[in-house]
């Protein structure tokens, strides 16, 4: 079940967020970085954003074991990085390595799309590192095209990264 998230749901995200890192990014981000990653510091980030919800939008799966995956985004009106011609930007989506390839992550971006579309934002982009190629494979698969590549320092280590975007959502909303 895919469902907009409260306010309640900040700690199961954070821990989503935290173990799918982990075990996502275990060859891309030093082990020292991912190690120190800590469910209350996410947690604090997750309660002060869903705090917000006029300006972004955040669901999440989960099933009789609860969250296992979560997506947001948000119009891009403040947001530079990228081609401005992208009107919204997905910015985090994470399933749990033990939920992954069942559907949820497609799911999750079609509600995404969805949000985007009612509030009259009609394309969007992401950003992924360049060396993580499921996700890349994943975003491909939804149609999504190569649009920019940057790069940045992530604790002491500098990580590429390539943007992902999707010029009509309307595909991606019939996912829903
Ligand atoms: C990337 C991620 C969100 C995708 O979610 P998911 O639930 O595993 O993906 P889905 O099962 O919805 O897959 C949807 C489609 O994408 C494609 N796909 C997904 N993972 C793929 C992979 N590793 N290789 C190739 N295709 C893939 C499949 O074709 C699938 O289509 P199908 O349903 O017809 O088989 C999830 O795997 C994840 O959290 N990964 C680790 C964290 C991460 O990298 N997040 C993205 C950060 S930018």
């Amino acid at each position: 079940m895919i469902r907009a998230a409260t306010l309640s749901d900040a700690a199961a995200i954070a821990r989503v967020h935290v173990d799918t890192w982990r075990a996502a990014y275990a060859d891309i981000l030093p082990k020292t970085y991912l190690d120190g990653l800590s469910y209350e510091e996410f947690g604090r980030f997750w309660l002060n954003l869903l705090s917000k919800p006029d300006t972004r939008c955040v669901f999440v799966a989960e099933d009789e074991g609860g969250v296992f995956g979560f997506v947001s985004g948000r119009p891009r009106k403040n947001f530079s990085k990228g081609p401005i011609d992208y009107d919204g930007v997905l910015d985090t989506i994470y399933v749990l390595p033990s939920h992954q390839g069942n559907g949820a992550g497609r799911r999750l971006v079609a509600a995404v799309a969805r949000y985007f579309v009612e509030v009259d934002t009609g394309s969007m982009l992401l950003w992924v590192f360049t060396e993580n190629q499921p996700a890349r494979r994943f975003y491909e698969s939804l149609g999504g095209v190569l649009v920019g590549a940057d790069g940045f320092d992530l604790g002491g280590v500098w990580v590429n990264e390539v943007a992902y975007g999707w010029r009509n959502l309307g595909v991606l909303v019939e996912e829903v």
